[in-house]
């Protein structure tokens, strides 16, 4: 194609009620119809997209010049025309531009009020923007484009996160606390080696994420309606321009699934999962009962009836946000049962459940991230029963696997001091003479006496945070490997 402009004008869409696009249909359509127009709309969701759209028609525009679908003034005219409209609605008041006036919406969506404002502003050229493609391709591109920008967002809240947790690591790291097993003492640790257990869980719903993205890295943009177009569309120029990946290889299953929704909101369910889990361990900490944690008064709140109340409902709103990104999820997956293969407006519904899972999620880590900063590890509380619950049994076993005990027989050993210990109100194992332990050992049939004065460097809290050597592990050696790991990574190292 030149650009010499040969080709007949047609008349631009003046009608404020109907559709430009419904010109052989039968009476006059929902828009006629006030309730029905509500019904059908998507833009109160979808003008969040409206970026992603520009982005779109960019591509889409540049790739038909390339073509010869559009001479080189339209396709400036068309780049100008959409700067513009970015520009107005970036310009525009409230949110996502709400009040910018092109926002029509008996136009139904994004796509048709950002195509009737471009050929408001630049006529003709405007009406050959839609050459090839559809709002099918068109919103599954827009998703994606979305799911891509959200998704660095959320790697900055996740930094955040992660920071606030390496700086309370740094800081009451090495306070001696026990760790849980079924809510009961199970062995001694330090508190950053549980703090590196949620940085571990935080770390890998991040990369979820990030994994879950390359699964839908395609292109959907120019499978047109369902079946693809007669016209010479050259789509890997529009997804080398765009970036996402390679064009969709079926125009009908491009246009037809939400993978890439589904995908993206499972991933951010997790996310809410771990940061549900790990409120609700702080909550219990921050109880009296335990007050392992302190909490910033900011992020606790008074009771209008109990005046001495410091309830955490920061925490608590986080754990029971959970359930609203799950409920997203579950709408998602559910929508998506039972259609055909082709688009069906059903999928229209997806966006709300996406936008609403990552607004909770986006939130629920800012506010995560401000409660990490600013909770205390209380020394003196966790000290003062630090010596119940025989934490430090199992580090008598494998002292006796040291001296070639077989652990079975050490663990029984064990047991049956930790019993005598109870029978006689003595709650530390550390309390146990030498001789007496032997007697234990005798009692379970080990000859020789394997126990020694030196049984008192493995037994106490204290004593056992310190031994544990196996990679990974939650006391001393183990936390401080990984917080260096962490600071080195997030110096960027
Ligand atoms: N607004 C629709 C959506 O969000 C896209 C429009 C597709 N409409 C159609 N009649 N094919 O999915």
């Amino acid at each position: 194609m030149t650009d010499t402009p040969a080709e007949p004008t047609s008349k631009p869409f003046s009608g404020s009620t109907s559709k430009p696009w419904e010109h052989a249909k039968q009476g006059p359509g929902s828009a006629s119809d006030e309730l029905a127009t509500r019904f059908v709309q998507s833009l109160s969701h979808d003008r969040r997209l409206y970026k992603q759209d520009i982005a779109g028609s960019l591509a889409h525009a540049r790739m038909l010049q390339k073509v010869g679908l559009l001479t080189a003034q339209e396709l400036q005219r068309i780049e100008q025309g959409l700067a513009q409209i970015q520009a107005e609605i970036e310009a525009s008041a409230g949110e996502f531009g709400a009040a910018w006036p092109g926002w029509k919406p008996e136009l139904e969506d994004v796509h048709m009020c950002l195509e009737a404002a471009l050929i408001e502003r630049i006529g003709e050229p405007g009406r050959k923007l839609h050459t090839g493609r559809s709002r099918n391709d068109q919103v599954a591109l827009d998703l994606k484009l979305w799911i891509e920008e959200a998704d660095a967002q959320l790697r900055q809240r996740f930094d955040a996160l992660f920071r606030a947790f390496v700086g309370l690591a740094r800081r009451d790291g090495l306070i001696v606390m026990p760790s849980y097993t079924h809510l009961q003492r199970a062995q001694p640790i330090v508190v950053g080696g549980e703090l590196i257990a949620w940085l571990a869980a935080f770390d890998r719903a991040q990369h979820r994420l990030a994994a879950l993205r390359t699964v839908n890295r395609h292109n959907p943009l120019g499978s047109g309606a369902i079946a693809g177009t007669s016209l010479p569309l050259d789509r890997h120029h529009t997804a080398a321009a765009l970036g996402i990946g390679p064009p969709t290889p079926s125009s009908i299953d491009a246009t037809a699934s939400r993978d890439a929704a589904i995908d993206f909101v499972y991933a951010l369910a997790m996310i809410a999962m771990t940061l549900s889990r790990w409120a609700e361990q702080w909550i219990v900490y921050a109880s009296t009962e335990f007050g392992f944690i302190s909490l910033d008064p900011r992020y606790t709140t008074g009771s209008s009836m109990m005046p001495q109340k410091s309830n955490p409902d920061v925490l608590e709103l986080i754990r029971g946000r959970c359930g609203a990104v799950y409920g997203h999820l579950v709408a998602l997956l559910t929508i998506c049962k039972g259609l055909p293969i082709g688009y069906n407006r059903d999928l229209q519904e997806d966006k709300r459940h996406v936008f609403e899972a990552f607004d909770r999620v986006a939130e629920c880590l800012d506010m995560a991230a401000m409660v990490v900063a600013t909770t205390r590890f209380v020394e003196d509380k966790i000290n003062q029963g630090l010596s119940d619950g025989f934490l430090d049994a199992t580090c008598l076993a494998e002292y006796l696997v040291s001296k070639a005990v077989p652990f079975r027989t050490a663990h029984q050993v064990v047991g049956s001091l930790v019993l005598q210990c109870q029978k006689q109100g003595r709650p530390e194992l550390s309390r146990l003479t030498v001789d007496e332990i032997n007697s234990a050992c005798a009692g379970a049939g080990i000859d020789g006496r394997p126990c020694g004065p030196d049984v008192y460097e493995w037994l106490g809290p204290r004593n056992v945070v310190r031994r544990y050597v196996s990679y990974g592990n939650a006391g001393v050696r183990g936390f401080q490997e990984q917080l260096e790991a962490w600071e080195k990574r997030l110096s960027g190292v």
